[in-house]
């Protein structure tokens, strides 16, 4: 017997998520990315879409405690993963502390990359406490030092059309030094 589906139509398939602490099982479509997930599926749309190629980094979320472009990752490869979005890291009376200080030294304009630059920044954090080299770094097997130069390599996947990268270095600077 021929199979009366078309080659386009949906797949849809079952994926289980915790995504900030609440577990989801959705049955989305194969072809959906994690971050139209995120947005259209769960209603979470603090995680932005800018170019929806892995150029601009507006779509970073942290997956298992790593960043990654959600835009570049189909849902259903996540099935049972922690998902962490910017409404996972805090709230307006209990913000976290990279959130604080994004406050603090105002590091940002339009707000529209501030999300993903939130949790890239928190990521380079725990990248640079594990000891991981960046391009930036001077000895690639040993101690370096997380200076500014350090910051700005880490978070070059994050595009800030307003351009207020001065202030995002500054903040992520602000925490690195305080959980020094
Ligand atoms: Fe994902 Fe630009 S929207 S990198
Ligand atoms: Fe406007 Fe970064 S604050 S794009």
């Amino acid at each position: 017997m021929t199979d009366p589906r078309h080659p386009l139509d949906p797949v849809l398939m079952r994926v289980s998520l915790e995504v900030n602490g609440d577990l989801h099982v959705l049955e989305v479509d194969t072809r959906v990315t994690l971050l139209d997930a995120l947005r259209e599926t769960l209603h979470l749309t603090g995680t932005k879409k800018g170019c929806d190629h892995g150029q601009c980094g507006a779509c970073t979320v942290l997956v298992n405690g790593v960043r990654i472009n959600s835009c570049l990752s189909l849902a259903v490869m996540h099935e049972g993963d922690t998902v962490t979005t910017i409404e996972g890291l805090g709230s307006p009376g209990a913000l976290h502390p990279m959130q604080a200080a994004f406050l603090h030294r105002d590091g940002f304009q339009c707000g529209y990359c501030t999300p993903g630059q939130i949790c890239s920044a928190i990521a380079v954090l725990d990248e640079i406490r594990a000891g991981v080299p960046s391009h930036a770094s001077g000895d690639l097997t040993g101690a370096f030092t997380p200076d500014t130069a350090e910051i700005k390599e880490r978070m070059s996947g994050n595009i800030c059309r307003c351009g207020a990268y001065s202030n995002i270095a500054d903040a992520i600077a602000d925490v690195l030094e305080a959980k020094a």
